[in-house]
């Protein structure tokens, strides 16, 4: 396969936000418990019962934010449950997630420990599905105020003097479904009454997230964009939330049979790919939407939760969605990045779900042993973080993208995109055909590019994925296949494989 391509280096498109490569933590299985925290009196080496070597694998991403602490669970947590001593602390049913018991030793302290150890921003979920409008208002009160007042003096009393500041706060989860089983009218109302009552103290500007839509339920985000201010395509006007989120999951097969993460043949790999790659479509219907009630983009859109979901590693419990992440992962992913850069003008964050030991996690932690282990999905993030908050660049192709049919869909093979930063330009290419290889010639405009260097994720088979005693059956290694001469970027791409290139743009 040959394509041909143009990218003009100096024409910026829209930024792309550092947050499209946020995370996602809940308090389900062994994502916080077992996870990042393993407690204070655990032999892996921690901070306040915070795991170390977690932590710095999750650094070396330039980790922008995480999400906490649900999910499902975030609509049934009742946060002064996780504050104060911790042997005083309540113990509860964590009911959507394996019906085991969450002591609460995980609260709001320990996950701004957990964040400043990151140097990553924090995101909360607040409980609008059973909590109440004062409970959440309190909440924002207890990590912003400065000044005296109750919650501040509580905080004081635990411990912490300044206030944390936190800006990202979601106005519940789901609300179409565990989080309360709202109609979008009427939770449209709630998330306009708890973004009021939720405060900026001092120089903490929150960025409230509405609640948001399941996959392609545009009427949803229609909803939400109606109720910020006026009907009809008009300027928005409301401040009560400043983003809306959206959920969507990637399965080869249905919500009854999502496939096994490991055991699958090449038609389920394309079709896992043709819904991977739908995000195209899911993010420009609901921008669509958007626009027509706010055609300057003041609102944002949150992918607050996307990644892979698979059937549960056999023998682990079925709440605990514990899943293996081979190469096909890897793909899923750095598809998904390509989406989410050519969407930079609307898309202001996204969340893959989950940070560790859940579903398309970064990091699996042995439940037996001290291993940790890095998945293909983390080397994508890691591939990728040059564009972080690097402006966007078109990526052209002449006479289109080579494509198979699967099924009755059409799937584009290879995926590009590009952005540059700090003088630096960054190519990220994607084959996803499972047997040939890609040849790809770009034309690079209004700027020379040299010092180019290259990575490759690839494997021996789509399956392939890494363990304690495989680590680095699938790692990123130099590529030899590139080239620059006379304005040409000339990459060769493997079948199934991802590729990133780097240059100085003179
Ligand atoms: O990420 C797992 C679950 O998926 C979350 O708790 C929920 O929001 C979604 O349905």
């Amino acid at each position: 396969m040959s394509i041909s391509a143009v990218i003009n280096v100096d024409i910026d498109g829209p930024r792309i936000s550092r947050h499209i490569y946020g995370h996602f933590a809940e308090h389900l299985g062994r994502c916080v418990y077992g996870g990042f925290y393993v407690g204070e009196d655990s032999d892996i080496p921690n901070e306040g019962g915070i795991r170390l070597d977690v932590v710095a694998a999750l650094r070396a991403l330039d980790i922008p934010n995480l999400r906490w602490p649900g999910g499902c669970f975030a609509d049934e947590y009742h946060w002064m449950d996780g504050i104060g001593p911790k042997a005083e602390r309540p113990v509860m049913v964590n009911t959507h997630w394996g019906g085991v018991e969450e002591n609460n030793h995980f609260g709001t302290h320990e996950f701004m420990a957990l964040c400043e150890l990151l140097g990553a921003e924090p995101y909360i979920s607040g409980n609008v599905g059973s909590g109440t409008v004062r409970e959440m208002s309190e909440w924002v009160e207890y990590l912003n105020r400065e000044g005296d007042s109750p919650m501040a003096r509580l905080r004081k009393a635990n411990g912490r003097e300044e206030p944390w500041n936190v800006t990202f706060w979601g106005l519940g989860n789901e609300a179409w479904g565990c989080g309360g089983n709202m109609t979008a009218a009427h939770y449209a109302q709630e998330a306009r009454r708890y973004g009021t009552y939720c405060r900026d103290y001092g120089d903490a500007k929150l960025y409230k997230i509405a609640a948001g839509a399941s996959d392609f339920d545009y009427d949803w985000t229609e909803t939400l964009m109606k109720q910020l201010g006026h009907l009809g395509c008009q300027r928005v006007k409301s401040t009560a939330y400043q983003a809306l989120s959206v959920h969507y999951y990637t399965m080869a097969g249905s919500w009854d049979s999502k496939g096994s993460a490991t055991v699958f043949d090449t038609d389920e790999y394309y079709a896992t790919m043709v819904k991977a790659a739908r995000a195209d479509e899911l993010l420009t219907g609901h921008s669509n939407v958007m626009d027509c009630y706010d055609p300057n983009k003041s609102v944002g859109l949150v992918l607050d939760e996307w990644g892979t979901w698979w059937d549960v590693e056999p023998g682990t419990n079925p709440g605990f969605l514990y899943q293996q992440n081979t190469l096909r992962d890897a793909l899923v992913a750095s598809v998904h990045f390509d989406i989410f850069h050519r969407h930079a003008d609307r898309l202001v964050m996204a969340n893959i779900a989950q940070t560790l030991n859940v579903l398309q996690a970064m990091i699996l932690t042995d439940p037996d042993s001290k291993a940790l282990v890095l998945t293909p999905t983390y080397h994508v993030f890691q591939m990728n973080k040059g564009h972080q908050d690097a402006a966007s660049l078109r990526v052209d192709v002449r006479g289109g993208l080579p494509a198979r049919e699967v099924g009755d869909a059409s799937l584009e093979t290879v995926s590009v995109s590009a952005s540059r930063k700090d003088g630096r330009l960054l190519v990220s290419l994607s084959n996803l055909d499972a047997e040939a290889a890609a040849d790809v010639e770009i034309e690079l405009r209004g700027g020379a590019v040299s010092a180019v260097d290259s990575l490759i994720l690839t494997a021996g088979a789509l399956q392939d994925h890494n363990t304690p005693q495989s680590p680095e059956s699938v790692t990123p290694r130099p590529h030899e296949g590139v080239a620059v001469a006379g304005g040409k970027l000339r990459v060769h791409v493997p079948a199934h494989s991802f590729v990133t290139v780097a240059g100085d743009i003179g």
